[in-house]
């Protein structure tokens, strides 16, 4: 069976396996919707980005989690046992994070706008990074950490206008974006400028994100050069010796049967190839590398399971499948046209004949997918959307007052749940 994740399998009752452990088992004990994750894939996908780096780069190094992408405390307790450090986007995540016991020393902060409320607390509770997204930011971070008596490490986040093949609500490093300062209109150098000149803030370093999925290699040596040939101008302009380069993340995985993807060891033989010969070229000593996969961690450690409802076929139209899920948990579809694979967990060695539209239970003509292809289903069958690990559960939602799924995790094959149901009551409770 060709599946889009390693972690995934057929037993010899022809049953979908997860990490080991019968997907539709789990399903029925734990309810449907329900995420289940694999910590032993999530654990696998994290050692093949350190491994790489390890292999590929002569110089530091780090590899941080970009939990966006899933986060909860056991999330954070999993990649911090990997030797991963992670890159938070809201003071939610980093107080997760700092729940599931990852050390302050070990998290990056992003966000295109943090609050003054959750730089204070970031500040204070001295983690690795701030990466700034601009001159406000700068001045902010520098005025609340002389405030706090403290002085701010910081990344300063560029554009450095590299425009990603990929759905352009997800092209980040590209000018025409609210994520960092432009190089090339000559406000990078500005705002380093700036920087330098405050009392509480030591620059560590400058930031990129090109996008997400980048299914080549080529945009990565293009924002090393900009980024590079960048820190060889503060140098020569401004005596700054740049010396921590972050270039995000955004490596692709497969979500579909038989699609191409860059394997985590050539994307790092490729970024640390390019690091080490700009480097030489420019005369800069080797800088402290940081990748920030998300996906390529969690994406392909995860399914999502359901129950269908019903099934509506319109002859000569479509035939929509009905789940008790939806955008609630799964919003990709409909933000981005996403797509997905999917599967009967009873029954998954059955051919695909069909063509469907997979529906959501929301209020709106919302999907989950479009002309999938799917074995015959009824009412009552299980059925999985697979490669849900990433940007599902975090991106999930309480429309309609719909609880969230739990997560139930997969260890040595065996499950336990890492985030439990929510209830209609917890939907209700923060109602005055
Ligand atoms: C700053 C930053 N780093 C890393 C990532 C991770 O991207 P991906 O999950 O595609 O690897 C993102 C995603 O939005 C991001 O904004």
């Amino acid at each position: 069976m060709n599946f889009v994740s390693e972690c995934l399998g057929v037993n010899d009752a022809g049953r979908l396996t997860v990490g080991g452990a019968d997907a539709a088992l789990i399903a029925r004990e734990f309810g449907t919707p329900v995420y289940i994750m694999d910590e032993d894939q999530i654990r696998k996908n994290c050692r093949a980005y350190t491994g790489a780096m390890a292999r590929h780069y002569p110089g530091k190094w780090a590899v941080a989690y970009a939990s966006k992408a899933f986060a909860c405390k056991q999330m954070y307790r999993i990649v911090n046992e990997e030797g991963l450090m992670t890159d938070v986007a809201s003071g939610g995540e980093l107080f997760t994070a700092l729940k599931g016991g990852m050390p302050p020393e070990g998290i990056f902060f992003h966000g295109n706008n943090k609050t003054e409320e959750e730089l204070r607390y970031a500040i204070k509770t001295g983690i690795r990074r701030i990466v700034a997204n601009g001159t406000e930011e700068l001045e902010r971070v520098s005025r609340v950490a002389g405030e706090t008596g403290r002085t701010a490490s910081v990344s300063l986040r560029l554009s450095p206008g590299v425009t990603v093949d990929t759905h352009a609500a997800l092209q980040t490093g590209k000018l025409d974006s609210k994520f960092g300062v432009p190089v090339e209109t000559g406000a990078a150098l500005e705002a380093v400028k700036l920087a330098l000149s405050f009392d509480n803030i030591k620059l560590e370093g400058i930031h990129c994100h090109l996008g997400s999925p980048v299914y080549q290699t080529e945009p990565y040596t293009e924002a090393v050069d900009v980024m590079t040939a960048f820190m060889a101008r503060v140098r020569d302009e401004l005596g700054y010796p740049c010396r921590e380069l972050n270039l995000g993340g955004g490596y692709a995985v497969r979500y579909l049967p038989g699609q191409t993807v860059v394997p985590v060891a050539a994307y790092a033989a490729v970024i640390a190839g390019a690091v080490k010969d700009a480097a030489a070229r420019h005369g800069l000593p080797l800088p402290e590398l940081v990748i920030e996969p998300g996906r390529g961690i969690a994406a392909d450690a995860g399914i999502t399971v359901y129950t269908v409802g019903s099934v509506k076929a319109i002859p000569g139209v479509r035939t929509y499948l009905s789940v008790d899920g939806g955008m609630t948990d799964n919003p990709r579809y409909m933000l981005y046209g996403a797509k997905y694979d999917i599967i009967l967990p009873e029954r998954a060695l059955e051919s695909k004949t069909e063509t469907v539209a997979l529906a959501g239970r929301c209020c709106e003509s919302e999907l989950l997918g479009i002309d999938m292809k799917a074995p015959p289903a009824a009412a009552g069958d299980l059925l999985a959307v697979l490669n849900t690990g990433a940007y599902n559960y975090a991106m999930a939602s309480n429309y309609n007052r719909i609880p969230r799924p739990p997560v139930v995790m997969v260890r040595g094959g065996k499950p336990f749940v890492a985030v439990r149901r929510e209830t209609w009551e917890d939907v209700c409770s923060l109602d005055c």
